[in-house]
């Protein structure tokens, strides 16, 4: 049985006008909401005397509702746990569609969505993340994360709530956490950046729809890279914007094709640092001439940062808003990838003319992120915890790249090449033509095994291949992960 909410007091709206008796008002009121599904089998509902008081009745009238709902089998009394709705009523009688559903009709009249929306996606459930099976992308080693200091200091925050910290927070987000960004971008990834500039989001997804919303218009142009992530231009396409697919090479996105394939994109989005999904690292000179193309044709270069803490054989590269001299870098980054996804940070860090604009923007969306797990990350980076978790998680993702990378070459390196492993938790391995990677795919999660398939995320020209991500693999799942990828390449 589905887990029910208890002792929360459904819609009873009593009439002392009515000809109709209040016991049976409430009788009827019950016998509807349990029919309509509104009240749940085994669900718990407020005692008489909290009823009466809450519809502003004496108890006699809710005594004698719930004697006869008890007598006709729709509530049943529980030692210890107060009435509650019966549990052993057939399912077909509460569920929806029966007398007084709980679902309103959605088939009659004009139901419009807004026209952006037409442009949406469906969403998929798509294959290769259906399973928890090796090489998930995007999935972090868990069980290494140090759960109990953050409980600790989860704690602690509760315990020192007050007044302030419950109320609403500032709407760029927690000032302390925004120091130790700021600070920690300095340092780590040569953003020139302060306090001040650093706004927190619900991950890089909101800070790309933020951004979007912010600096973009209906039918602004806006290279992305191809292949390429493709959330981000699915951000674009909803706000209007006219994606155009820039070639990605082995020195990152070309360029010299985006200026000759519209010189007068108002944006660009790139993720020069481990470039998703083909992990190149974009070259010196290509950053050079970004920044150059986006200072003479007055663009915006979106630079998503999201995993550039985990770099093994070389020491981290430079951000490109670091390189750039005339602010015209966005910088985005993510809790995703170095902690955990589902703590739903991140960040922007915005040049600082228009800190106003995404200020008062961000006033209207949505009223500043939730304060609390702000708090906590903040009380986690200062007190050296973040510093320390990247350090120990470099050293295992590092091992782990490095077994699969031996894995893939020793047993399949005549059938795939591997690209874009010196950095971040994934890496790409390219198929000969002729295979089929979303079917593959496919045929691999029903044996548990995560492929991603890498001709999803082409706009243009496909080629084909898997991303495969490494950092929720384990060393004992990898040899097992690589037979299975072995036997579906020779049966294709
Ligand atoms: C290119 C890229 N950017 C950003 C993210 C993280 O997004 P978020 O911060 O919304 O979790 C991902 C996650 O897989 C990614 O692949």
């Amino acid at each position: 049985m589905k887990r029910v909410a208890s002792g929360i007091l459904p819609m009873i709206a009593v009439d002392r006008k009515a000809p109709k008796a209040l016991h049976r008002q409430i009788y009827d009121a019950y016998r509807a909401a349990i029919l309509g599904g509104s009240l749940r089998p085994g669900q718990r509902i407020p005692s008489t005397r909290v009823l009466a008081a809450e519809i502003r009745v004496s108890r006699f009238p809710v005594l004698n509702a719930y004697a006869q709902l008890l007598a006709e089998g729709y509530l049943e009394s529980r030692v210890g746990a107060g009435t509650v709705v019966s549990a052993s009523l057939p399912d077909q009688l509460t569920s929806s569609g029966s007398n007084g559903s709980s679902q309103a009709t959605t088939r009659s009249g004009p139901r419009p969505v807004a026209r952006r929306c037409s442009a949406l996606p469906q969403p998929e459930e798509f294959a290769w993340l259906r399973n928890w099976g090796a090489f998930r992308v995007g999935q972090v080693a868990f069980e290494q994360f140090p759960l109990q200091i953050w409980s600790a200091l989860v704690a602690r925050r509760c315990r020192d709530a007050n007044a302030p910290s419950t109320h609403y927070g500032a709407l760029m987000g927690h000032r302390a956490l925004r120091e130790a960004i700021a600070n920690y971008l300095k340092t780590a990834r040569s953003v020139r950046c302060e306090a001040d500039q650093v706004m927190i989001v619900n991950g890089s997804q909101q800070a790309l729809e933020i951004t979007a919303r912010v600096l973009l218009d209906p039918g602004s142009r806006v290279w992305i890279e191809d292949p390429g992530y493709r959330l981000a231009r699915d951000v674009f396409t909803l706000n209007g914007c006219i994606p155009v697919p820039v070639p990605v090479d082995e020195g990152g996105l070309d360029v010299a094709a985006g200026i000759r394939m519209c010189r007068k994109a108002r944006a660009a989005f790139v993720t020069p640092s481990h470039q998703f999904p083909l992990g190149v690292t974009m070259s010196a000179s290509r950053r050079l001439q970004l920044v150059e193309w986006a200072q003479s044709s007055g663009a915006w270069i979106i630079e998503d940062d999201y995993d550039s803490e985990y770099r093994y054989e070389s020491l981290p590269i430079a951000s490109l808003q670091g390189l750039d001299a005339n602010a015209r870098v966005i910088y985005v980054g993510t809790f995703s990838k170095v902690l955990f996804p589902a703590l739903r940070l991140g960040y922007i860090v915005v040049p600082p003319d228009l800190v106003d604009v995404f200020h008062g923007f961000r006033r209207v969306v949505d009223l500043g992120p939730p304060t609390f797990h702000q708090e906590v990350l903040a009380d986690f980076i200062e007190e050296g915890h973040f510093a320390r978790h990247i350090r120990r998680m470099r050293v295992l993702y590092g091992e782990l790249r490095r077994a699969l990378v031996d894995s893939l070459r020793r047993n399949l390196g005549s059938q795939l090449r591997v690209l874009g492993d010196e950095a971040g938790m994934h890496l790409t391995v390219m198929l000969e033509n002729g295979s089929r990677d979303a079917e593959l795919s496919e045929r691999a999660a029903r044996q548990n095994l995560s492929l991603w398939p890498l001709s999803r995320s082409y706009l243009g020209a496909a080629s084909q291949g898997f991303i495969l991500g490494f950092g929720g693999t384990t060393l004992k799942e990898i040899p097992g992960g690589i037979r299975k990828l072995r036997d579906l390449l020779v049966t294709q």
